[in-house]
């Protein structure tokens, strides 16, 4: 990280700008600058040059990338993960072949609460190399900062157990990691039919330790009838702001339940899902500023509708998109084909796909002042691409076309 480091002949630069959140017609604004350059010094970038001018200080770099021509762009942001798991559920694919809903699975003791037993089965050493690993990969596929929720313990200790190996993992891996506790994702078995007093414990001995520990900056609910009703979500998210956590919230994944109007109530920082919103969740959404965090490889895995990403931009709502990778709705944690659906089932522009993984996936994550674009005084987290442009990236697909993945300055 110490030192200069010069990437040249850039064929095209393409980045949003600024540290906020970007709605409507801002979230098609980009810049684009041919012939560029960058250098970045001791991790943050120094100056950004087109024109095919180099940086004042360019001669001191200690290291020069060429990018010959290749297209450039900041590095992804996955704004919505559940990285730390046990396990897999591969099992339950030929149960959905039949016929069987993601809710049927679930309440049949599957789904959510299968993973949670392998999460609590797994040892720390075992999740911490299994999420490692998967951090390779995201790294090498061009993401360099990604949420990551706990919510497959839900007892204390394994949820303290997840969050823990997420702690380990951003002091040691080069990807940024933002973690949430997502201590209502499911009511666990101890506290079936019993919901409400499972907040309560939640709330009671969970929260303010997760809280009090830095153990996470968010937390987050699953909003839906097979898990937590909205007078439920919203106190358990009124407790995690009264900790200090922003807020986040799994809504309308299934059924709009009121999940929507609750993040905007509540000036949630992000509202997720949104596959089934209705006029009145993305009015409140625009409202309240909240980023909608959209996730279609969920509606690609559960076979299910595509959210309304167009009438959300129209409305104004800042729009992310992200993997949600985890092992039952969405087992993919490749950031990239997620810009191929925003393309071609959204039907965003390249434009407003570059702003949902980088400046909006960013500010749902609280960290619009220090990544998700190109600027002078931001982490130098780049990709050099296959490409010449964003649009040829969100219309090849299947391939990996990071070419090389830069993180504060450094190769990696
Ligand atoms: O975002 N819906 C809740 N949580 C995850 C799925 C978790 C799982 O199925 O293990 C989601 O889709
Ligand atoms: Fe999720």
């Amino acid at each position: 990280m110490s030192g200069r480091m010069l990437v040249k002949n850039i064929g095209m630069l393409q980045t949003a700008t600024g540290s906020s959140k970007r709605g409507g017609s801002a979230q098609g604004e980009n810049l684009k600058l041919r012939n560029a350059a960058v250098l970045i010094e001791d991790g943050l970038i120094e100056e950004i040059t087109d024109g095919g001018e180099l940086p004042k200080h360019a001669g001191e770099a200690g290291l020069v990338l060429d990018a010959e021509g290749s297209f450039v762009t900041p590095g992804l942001v996955d704004a919505h993960t559940h990285l730390v798991f046990g396990g897999y559920r591969q099992n339950e694919i030929p149960l959905k072949l039949k016929g069987a809903s993601y809710v049927e699975i679930l309440k049949a003791g599957g789904g959510i609460l299968d993973t949670v037993k392998k999460t609590r089965e797994a040892g720390f050493d075992e999740l911490y190399e299994k999420s490692t690993a998967f951090l390779d990969e995201m790294l090498a596929l061009g993401v360099t900062a990604c949420e990551a929720k706990s919510g497959y313990g839900l007892d204390f200790d394994s949820e303290v157990k997840q969050l823990k190996v997420l702690g380990k993992l951003a002091a040691e891996h080069p990807v940024d990691i933002i973690p949430t506790y997502m201590g209502a994702h499911a009511v666990p078995w101890e506290y079936k039919g019993r919901p409400d007093e499972y907040i309560g414990m939640v709330c009671e001995k969970v929260l303010p330790y997760v809280a009090e520990n830095r153990l996470a900056e968010y937390c987050d609910v699953f909003c839906e009838d097979s898990a937590f009703n909205v007078e439920q979500s919203r106190r358990y998210l009124a407790c995690g702001k009264s900790h200090g956590l922003g807020l986040k919230i799994h809504a309308d994944e299934i059924e709009a339940i009121g999940g929507t109007k609750l993040a905007g109530e509540l000036e949630a920082a992000s509202a997720e899902h949104l596959i089934a919103t209705d006029e009145g969740g993305m009015g409140a959404l625009a409202a309240s500023g909240t980023v909608a965090v959209l996730l279609p490889g969920t509606s690609f895995y559960l076979g299910k509708q595509y959210a309304p990403a167009r009438r959300m931009i129209e409305l104004g709502v800042p729009v992310a998109l992200a993997t949600d990778f985890n092992p039952g709705s969405c087992p993919s944690l490749n950031l990239q084909l997620i810009i191929n659906m925003g393309y071609l089932k959204y039907g965003m522009t390249p434009e407003e796909i570059l702003t949902a993984v980088t400046i909006n996936a960013a500010c749902a994550v609280g960290r619009g002042e220090s990544i998700g674009t190109l600027e002078k005084g931001k982490q130098g987290d780049l990709v050099i691409w296959d490409s010449k442009d964003m649009e040829t990236l969100c219309y090849r697909f299947g391939s990996n076309l990071a070419l090389q993945v830069i993180k504060k300055g450094e190769l990696v």
